[in-house]
């Protein structure tokens, strides 16, 4: 029941995730979504506004690190006519285009400290006024904020408001690396796998036992977006019928050390994931052959397929119960 569209995972990290923003669709409440880059804070944000009873409304999406210090107040909160130079016709702003909806500030660290007053005044008050105007307007908006630098710090050199902080953080998600997600990044990696070879028509069977170990050893700094690119490029590169460690150019990386002990139930888990994928990919799909080379039933790996959640990673006429 804990699925969330469009997000593929099965790691207990992951699954604590979409228990969150199940609940959190549920309110009102703004919330802040943390986590490095490509850990998946823009579906995270728009997963909430699906599932939430403003699904039905606009999502409206605004990068406050991408626009213009000078035109962002106007971008978010609207102008009046002749509010400056080139204000010709009054126009409303974001917050208004998301009435009934939910507005997104991506990046909302990169927010001006003029700005970071009035967003804090609507999230009080629910009102604003646009740029050169003298109207209170109110509308009813729902705030979902996303960041990748640490706001606590930004607090800490004054370049962040605290009580903003404090107000936009009443529900946090912290989405966690890719690289504390287990199993996830096999998985994600035969997603990206299947869904570019479909696209460019590839009969690729999946990566070699090289490259799923270069999988789990690399780091990944740009997350699951990262992954995606590497695998779309890698199907592009892919010369025999596996995906290589130079497909993915993942040879010269430097790699996770394994200092850390993994408990024998993650081991565990790990190593068997790694072969039923490496299983499911060498016989692309077919279920009763990589039973066979794994020496269980159809019905113990069926199960342990839909454990993983790797079933999303077959052909879905594999998925028809067995003959
Ligand atoms: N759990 C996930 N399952 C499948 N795809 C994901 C998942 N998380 C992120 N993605 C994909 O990875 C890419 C980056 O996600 P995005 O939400 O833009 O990350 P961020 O905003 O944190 O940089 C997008 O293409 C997104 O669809
Ligand atoms: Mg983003």
């Amino acid at each position: 029941m804990d699925q969330v569209e469009g997000m593929l995972g099965t790691s207990p990290s992951i699954h604590a995730i979409f228990g969150l923003i199940h609940k959190m669709a549920k309110t009102d409440l703004p919330v802040l979504v943390t986590g490095e880059t490509g850990t998946g804070k823009d579906v995270t944000a728009q997963a909430i506004h699906a599932r939430s009873p403003r699904g039905e409304g606009p999502f409206v999406p605004i990068n406050c690190g991408a626009i213009p210090e000078t035109l962002l107040e106007s971008e978010l909160f609207g102008h009046e006519r002749g509010a400056f130079t080139g204000a010709v016709h009054q126009k409303k702003g974001k917050l208004e285009a998301a009435a009934g909806g939910t507005v997104f500030l991506d990046e909302v660290g990169d927010l001006l400290p003029v700005l970071q007053v009035k967003l804090l005044r609507f999230l009080q008050q629910g009102t604003f006024e646009r740029v050169g105007g003298h109207e209170t307007l109110r509308v009813d908006a729902r705030i979902i904020a996303a960041t990748n630098v640490d706001l606590k710090a930004a607090i800490d050199r004054n370049r962040f408001r605290e009580d903003l902080y404090y107000r936009l953080g009443v529900m946090h998600i912290h989405l966690p690396p890719l690289r504390d997600r287990g199993q996830d990044t096999l998985l994600l990696a035969l997603h990206f796998l299947k869904q570019a070879a479909d696209v460019q028509r590839k009969p690729l069977r999946g990566f070699t036992p090289e490259a799923l170990n270069a999988l789990c050893a690399y780091r990944w700094p740009g997350n699951v977006r990262e992954l995606s690119n590497r695998v779309r490029r890698a199907v592009v590169m892919a010369e025999g019928m596996e995906i290589t460690p130079q497909d993915l150019d993942l040879t010269g990386e430097v790699l996770q050390s394994t200092d850390s002990l993994d408990s024998l139930r993650a081991a565990h888990r790990r190593i068997e994931v790694e072969l039923i994928a490496k299983a499911i990919s060498l016989h692309r799909g077919n279920v009763t052959r990589a039973a066979r080379d794994l020496d269980v039933s159809r019905t113990t790996l069926y199960r342990k397929l839909l454990e993983y959640g790797l079933e999303r990673s077959l052909p879905s006429a594999a998925l028809r119960p067995a003959s």
